[in-house]
């Protein structure tokens, strides 16, 4: 009998895909580079479903179903090459190759217009939930051809979280597009993640509140409309506390934040796109200060002020309105780059279906992603979240405690680079006139670089070293 399909590369995300399949009726060939991982797979968790090991690439494609379909599980970067090659040669036209890792659009796109040539589809696929999400059922962001999801997306969608019976998994579009969206979705953890932390640092060194009772106060929010699964986890993380000195688990963390990349490349191609991902940018930025001890150490005398411990209790209601403020800032942003990328690749994606799939299983799952599908529903071509009805009145709810909360951070010299640049967005994007204006006449002044007027057509240059008369460009 053949397997359905194949997981190659049995890590624990691999391995617990590979199970998810097997749990929910697939037949699944699996194979890793040392075959002992395999051996424990069977061994293991043989019973939960059909397995069929291989030791070598040719008996995994060989044990394959027709159209074959084999998913990569690899660590990103030039090992999936050498895995891809190895795969590619040894199937038929029609065929399919998954990559399940997260590696970057640029690469997809390459690697599906390569496969493309020689009859393979290949589909580049967002997996998000981590190891739990894998096994229970990830957020699942399949790119590449119609034909390859038509076969492959029934699959993943019984193997993904589903949310009020839909599932979260569904096509993205072509080439790079599954994994340009799994790129913005890290992007966009990494800015809840920054907002939560600055959060968390704020009101302790405001309130000089104790990491316990700072969990408290985000298990409360998480009965409101900041539920999440990033919320929740928070209060967990500042309930632990250390076994070895008793002190709060957060206390004994080295305070440096790594990063794998994601986040750093949706900066990256946002600037390409010319798009202001600015929350996304800030908490790349504030992990990269974080993880500069030379500059640290030499800076850490500088003056500041000293007032902690000034604000009182109603700080906590600001902060949490800040928090919902800028999320949906950071939100708005990361769809705007989504929606750039597909104009640029002709992508045509569904910025509603996303928010859809990101309901569950992945790591920014919340019940406000169901706010973000609601307004695209309701205007699909709606041209920022912001002015959204429901986000816009939202946001004027918050503004009030948003200004609070970043002129108290201010004052006490607690940075909070994500709450104050996602406002320095809000009213930029709500300005009647910037000065940007000013930026061209200054241009125009030492570059001619011309400018446009507010009331006629044409590009127009200002003799600045003459007579200072006006010319059409
Ligand atoms: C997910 C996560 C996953 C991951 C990142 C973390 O969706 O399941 O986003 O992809 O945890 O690797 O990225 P950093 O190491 O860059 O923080």
């Amino acid at each position: 009998d053949l397997a359905d399909i194949g997981v190659t590369g049995l890590a624990t995300m691999g391995r617990n895909l590979a199970r998810n399949f097997a749990r929910n009726g697939y037949a699944v060939a699996v194979h890793n580079r040392s075959h002992s991982r395999t051996e424990a797979l069977v061994k293991e968790f043989g019973g939960e479903g059909t397995f069929l090991p291989s030791e070598d690439v040719a008996d995994f494609v060989a044990s394959l179903k027709r159209p074959r379909r084999a998913i990569i599980m690899v660590k990103a970067g030039a090992g999936t090459d050498a895995v891809i090659d190895q795969l590619a040669d040894l199937m038929e036209p029609g065929d399919m190759i998954v990559d399940g890792g997260n590696a970057h659009f640029e690469d997809t796109r390459r690697r599906e217009a390569a496969l493309r040539e020689r009859g393979i589809h290949f589909v580049g696929t967002g997996i998000s939930g981590g190891e739990e999400g894998a096994l229970l059922g990830p957020s699942i962001m399949p790119g590449g051809s119609r034909e390859s999801y038509e076969a492959l997306g029934p699959m993943l969608e019984s193997i993904a979280a589903q949310v009020d019976g839909v599932p979260c998994a569904t096509y993205v579009g072509p080439d790079g597009a599954g994994h340009f969206v799994k790129m913005v979705h890290n992007g966009i953890e990494y800015s809840d993640m920054q907002l939560i932390a600055e959060s968390y640092d704020l009101l302790r060194q405001a309130l000089g509140a104790t990491p316990a009772e700072l969990a408290q106060i985000f298990r409360e929010w998480n009965q409101g409309d900041l539920e999440s699964y990033l919320i929740e986890i928070t209060a967990e993380v500042l309930d632990q506390v250390d076994a070895e000195t008793g002190r709060p688990f957060v206390d004994v963390v080295v305070d440096r934040a790594e990063q794998k990349g994601t986040g750093r490349w949706t900066v990256q191609s946002a600037l390409e796109l010319g798009v202001p991902v600015t929350g996304i940018a800030e908490a790349v930025f504030a992990r990269a200060l974080s993880g500069h001890p030379a500059q640290r150490e030499a800076a850490r005398g500088l003056e500041g002020p000293s007032l902690s411990g000034v604000a009182g209790k109603e700080l906590v209601e600001d902060v949490r309105q800040a928090l919902y403020a800028s999320k949906i800032v950071a939100y708005a942003q990361g769809f705007d780059q989504i929606a750039a990328a597909s104009k640029e690749y002709g992508w045509d994606v569904d910025l509603g279906a996303m928010a859809t799939i990101w309901r569950g299983g992945c790591i920014i799952r919340a019940r406000f992603l169901d706010r973000i599908r609601a307004a695209y529903d309701a205007d699909p071509t709606l041209a920022t979240l912001l002015a959204d009805e429901g986000f816009a009145g939202a946001l004027a709810a918050a503004q009030e405690a948003w200004r609070r909360v970043v002129t108290t951070a201010v004052k006490i010299g607690v940075p909070t680079p994500g709450f104050s640049s996602a406002l320095a967005y809000y009213d930029g994007l709500r300005r009647d006139r910037l000065p940007a204006a000013l930026v061209q006449g200054l241009r125009d002044y030492f570059g001619a670089h011309t400018y446009q007027r507010v009331d006629k057509e044409g590009a127009f240059h200002v003799d600045w070293s003459g007579d200072r008369a006006e010319h059409t460009a």
